[in-house]
């Protein structure tokens, strides 16, 4: 099976948009009334959640952008949520099927399905003309993909020269035995993380320049000390989070992946970069 269809697999949920609707009803809310905000602890999957994308996207100069590329959009909820702060029509590419096509209806419920087109497609060959877009980001995908000189090329060749391009993955510190399965892989075979400095190896090789890199791990485990918290304290997590989406096996994967953070063997790490001019 090629890989982009186990790394797809690996994400399937099977009846992922019965689940968030139930969810929603849950919640009190309807999908009448549900907002962008309402969606983001299912829709912003990746450490921190919206929180973590505000952070990013405050580096980054879309205000001015016409044309945002979101690289392994997912559900689209960053997408969604940048077209609302900054106006600007957002494109989101990912792999997983099923989650373009919920993506496409949670778009529905909040209006905003003019506004975000979502594509069905591999971030290494996107179906983009060159120089398409004024501005990119890509939240916690590249843990998924080997080829990252193939991946920031790509990106490289579909941006227009002055865009920045920022970058929120999970990537590898120090050497050592990961404890699977966590959120991106159930073993090994799919998880391909890099190190910081491959990520800007490539980028650089590319055609980037690269201004900035933070590590995130302060941040993600303070997210997930509250996140843990709060859960207790109300005997359960809220009905809409990413436990919407990894089912049952949530718990072992969020677990895991705390434990190799707090480990050093892995971080959250920001990049930003730009096509020079
Ligand atoms: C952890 S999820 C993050 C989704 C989204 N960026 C977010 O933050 O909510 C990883 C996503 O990367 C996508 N992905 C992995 N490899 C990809 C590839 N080669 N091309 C496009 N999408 C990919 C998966 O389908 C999945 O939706």
């Amino acid at each position: 099976m090629p890989v982009e269809n186990t790394v797809s697999n690996h994400y399937l949920h099977g009846d992922l948009l019965k689940a968030i609707q139930e969810a929603i009803t849950l919640s009190g809310k309807t999908i009448d009334d549900i907002s962008v905000e309402d969606l983001a602890p299912v829709d912003e999957f990746h450490i921190g959640g919206r929180a973590a994308t505000e952070n990013l996207l405050g580096q980054l100069n879309f205000s001015q952008q016409h044309h945002i590329l979101d690289v392994g959009c997912g559900l689209g909820g960053a997408a969604r949520f940048v077209t609302n702060k900054y106006e600007n029509h957002v494109t989101g590419i990912d792999l997983t099927p099923e989650y373009i096509d919920t993506g496409k209806v949670l778009c529905k419920w909040v209006k905003l399905e003019n506004n975000v087109t979502l594509h069905l497609g591999n971030a290494v060959a996107m179906p983009f003309q060159n120089e398409s877009f004024d501005g990119g980001y890509m939240l916690h995908v590249g843990m998924n993909i080997e080829d990252k000189d193939s991946l920031f090329k790509e990106i490289f060749r579909v941006l227009r020269n002055g865009a920045s391009f920022g970058i929120y993955d999970v990537m590898r510190i120090e050497e050592g035995e990961l404890t699977f399965p966590v959120p991106w892989a159930m073993d090994r075979s799919i998880s391909k993380l890099a190190t910081p400095n491959q990520y800007v190896e490539a980028l650089v090789n590319a055609g980037f320049e690269v201004s900035k890199e933070t590590n995130r791990r302060d941040f993600a485990l303070e997210f997930f000390r509250i996140l843990r918290e709060k859960s207790e304290a109300s005997g359960g997590p809220p009905p809409l989070g990413l436990h919407t989406l990894m089912k049952e096996s949530t718990p072992v994967k969020i677990n895991n992946m705390i434990e190799n953070i707090k480990a050093s063997y892995i971080s959250p790490v920001e990049i930003i970069a730009h096509k020079k001019i």
